[in-house]
């Protein structure tokens, strides 16, 4: 769970008062179990869309109509082809992909009732690594749901295996591929955005965030031994229900239009996250309280 709004503000001294204005909010704020979105609906409906309502509310309140927006290349659904570009069909095929839908069409809707909004919605492929200072990292609750954050717990002897959902896919080797994205990019191409708002042709648009390329599950596990020194032992196991095939960003819109291009590599970002991994091997939190 991602658990803050990230605001950007200026301060003006007003008769002896500080008055602080907001800029712009980029909303990262929301739940993303996908498992936990199916059990739970309600909550997943309550917090995101209601919460993003709110936040909205808040900003039109207060004159603030800049927005970028944390969505997800879950909205292009099982996607037909690849590269998935920003035109492709939307669809959502679980609730938290409903609620990232839900709130991209609300934020077209907005901007459309209103021209003062100016929204930039962010489609994240597959975040993953860490900050290189290994300070900051990922640590999810309970078992991870995601790849890379199960892979760091086997390294760091948490679990035993890795369950490989897969391995009769019609891909290179057989196993799922997606598009990896270091956090570091990620965390530029909002910035890139930010400074994007600021383009008066900017209504309500979408840019996909991620390096354009496909990687396997195999061929990250390899690179996270690679870096890691670790041997990953691997269980092969049925697809996982609702998993797609194939996954991966069209990046020519956010190059042309963000100048924004990701930087790093697989051998970064396992890097990178067997830094946070092995400096931090039971995340935020000391042995005791993970039990
Ligand atoms: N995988 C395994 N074993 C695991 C976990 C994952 O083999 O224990 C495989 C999956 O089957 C898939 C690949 O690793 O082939 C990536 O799976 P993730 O769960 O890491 O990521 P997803 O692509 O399923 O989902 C991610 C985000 C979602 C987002 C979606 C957008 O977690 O929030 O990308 O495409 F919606």
């Amino acid at each position: 769970m991602l658990v803050f709004y990230c605001a950007l503000s200026t301060c003006s001294n007003f008769k002896g008062y500080y008055v602080i204005r907001f800029d712009a909010v980029i909303h990262f704020a929301g739940l993303k179990a996908v498992g936990e979105s199916v059990s739970k609906p309600l909550l997943y409906h309550d917090n995101n869309i209601v919460g993003t309502i709110t936040l909205l509310e808040v900003m039109a309140a207060h004159g603030c109509k800049n927005l970028v927006f944390s969505s997800s290349a879950t909205v292009y659904g099982w996607p037909k082809k690849v590269p998935c570009t920003e035109e492709f069909p939307l669809s959502a095929v679980n609730p938290y992909g409903r609620t990232k839908l839900f709130i991209e069409e609300i934020c077209r809707d907005l901007r459309n009732s209103d021209s003062q909004w100016k929204i930039i919605l962010l489609r994240y492929f597959n975040p993953v690594g860490a900050h290189p200072s290994g300070l900051i990292g990922e640590d999810p609750r309970g078992t991870p749901n995601n790849l890379m954050p199960f892979v760091q717990q086997v390294a760091v002897g948490r679990r035993q295996a890795l369950t490989v959902f897969g391995k009769d896919y019609s891909t290179k080797d057989g196993t799922g591929v997606r598009d990896y994205i270091h956090v570091v990019d990620l965390a530029d191409g909002h910035i890139a955005a930010l400074k994007k708002l600021s383009d008066p042709k900017i209504g309500c648009d979408v840019y996909n965030l991620g390096t354009g390329k496909g990687t396997s599950v195999l061929e990250m596990v390899t690179a996270f031994e690679k870096a890691s020194g670790k041997k990953i032992p691997l269980q092969i196991a049925g697809r996982r229900p609702g998993d797609a095939e194939v996954v991966y960003a069209s990046i020519k819109k956010a190059e042309t239009e963000l100048k924004w291009k990701a930087k790093y590599g697989i051998e970064e970002m396992c890097k990178d996250q067997w830094n946070w991994a092995s400096k931090n091997p039971f995340g935020y939190g000391s042995l005791e309280s993970k039990k």
